[in-house]
């Protein structure tokens, strides 16, 4: 049965080759200040950034920038980017880059005009915005967070060793998407990858969660059938504009709120991936693929009938003449093979993680209460241990 629930998005979405035409129709809604946020230089070397500039100033605006936006934003990095908010009185932040660039400009969005420490009032604390907020507009560059559609945005604080998400309203997410699928083709090799695991867990850590009859579970058995066959043909030609189109229309499906709303959900899958990056600062994806397996066998036992439901409707597992168990592991090992086929990282040692941080790991793990098993802390070792092993 459906829970109750309320669904609205907001962000207007401008998807294809002519995207970014979308920029001329929605900059003229804004002041004349914009913050242009982007990361560490991938739009100067792939042109498009001279693209976006020529846009913004035959609209007339004021373009004050905010480069060296790092994969998994700092907190320093906020604040540094309050502090040029606040100087140019900014109208409209403009991020273009991947889900760490936007997700910065939603942190600097709801934290420029906000009294307090925003890693303490919104990350730490949890609270709700209830000052001024930014409004802020993407250019997509590298697929797999979903951040250019919700209002999700993690930020990392390595003296503390917490990385954190905080997700917040509607009144946050972006107002307007620009998503060409040119853009990811400059995108190296690891960074797609990992985006691509990133998509394929998002889906699992909310098909994984329940047993009800619900329509949002098939419409997510869909989203992997397609990930899976278009991340194949990606991996062989990148350039594959008809995989990767997919592949970018899939991500934003998969984490812009839609296929959870009337049902439970876990992410304790992306609550260790977190704890690794705080401790690693490696790429998020990654995290994830390394910890995927040992958490999915550890939590099967608890979750058959529907570890036994993705083996036959997504991994295509014949069921005949075999048990639960043995349908649900074969399930497992088919995914457990495409990840190995498209790259993915499958030992967290390869991300930095060393025993002696174990400990610390799991203690700066969230523990969710929404998958089939809630973990304690030891569970928590013994699926680092297991990745360790991969
Ligand atoms: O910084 P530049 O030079 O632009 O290079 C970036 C970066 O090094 C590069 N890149 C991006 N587009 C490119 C490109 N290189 C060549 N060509 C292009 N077209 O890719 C690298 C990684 O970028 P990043 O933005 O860090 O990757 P991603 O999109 O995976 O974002 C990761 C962050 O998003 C958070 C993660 O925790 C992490 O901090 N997440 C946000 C979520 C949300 N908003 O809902 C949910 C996710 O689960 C995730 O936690
Ligand atoms: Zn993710």
């Amino acid at each position: 049965m459906l829970g109750n629930f309320i669904y609205s998005n907001p962000t207007k979405i401008y998807f294809g080759e002519n995207a970014l035409n979308g920029l001329r129709e929605e900059l003229p809604k804004y002041g004349e200040n914009v913050l242009l946020v982007y990361g560490g230089g991938s739009i100067k070397k792939n042109g498009i950034y001279d693209d976006v500039i020529a846009i913004l100033l035959e609209c007339g605006k004021k373009v004050i920038e905010d480069a060296g936006v790092m994969p998994n934003p700092t907190v320093e990095k906020l604040y540094e980017g309050c502090e040029r908010a606040r100087e140019g009185n900014i109208d409209l932040i403009l991020a273009v880059g991947g889900g760490s660039v936007c997700d910065y400009a939603k942190a600097v969005s709801v934290s420029t005009h906000c009294k307090e420490d925003p890693w303490e009032k919104y990350y730490l604390r949890m609270e709700d915005v209830d000052n001024d907020i930014i409004p802020v507009g993407c250019v997509l560059t590298m697929v797999g967070t979903g951040s250019e559609m919700n209002g999700g945005s993690v930020i990392t604080n390595h003296k503390q060793k917490r990385k954190i998400g905080h997700v917040f309203g509607d009144n946050v997410m972006p107002k307007f998407s620009i998503m060409n699928p040119v853009y990811t083709f400059t995108l190296p090799r690891y960074q797609m990858t990992a985006g691509f695991f990133d998509i394929m867990s998002h889906i699992l850590e909310q098909y994984f969660s329940g047993y009800d009859d619900n329509t949002s579970d098939y419409i997510m058995e869909g989203l992997l059938k397609s990930l899976i066959h278009s991340t194949k043909i990606a991996v062989k030609n990148p350039k594959d504009y008809e995989a990767r189109s997919n592949i970018m229309w899939i991500a934003t499906w998969a984490l812009n709120t839609f296929v959870a709303k009337g049902k439970t959900t876990d992410w304790e899958v992306h609550m260790i991936g977190q704890s690794i990056g705080a401790y690693t600062d490696a790429t998020h994806g990654m995290t994830l693929s390394a910890v995927s397996i040992p958490y999915y066998k550890f939590i099967m036992p608890y979750g058959l009938k529907k570890f036994k439901r993705y083996a036959i409707n997504v991994w295509d597992v014949k069921p005949d003449g075999k048990t639960d168990e043995q349908i649900a592991e074969q399930g497992l090992a088919e995914m457990e093979n495409y990840m190995r086929e498209i790259g993915l990282v499958m030992n967290i040692s390869e991300l930095g993680v060393k025993e002696e941080m174990l400990e610390g790991i799991a203690d700066g793990t969230f523990i969710m209460e929404g998958g089939y098993k809630v973990l304690e802390h030891d569970d928590v070792i013994q699926i680092l241990k297991e990745s360790m092993k991969y």
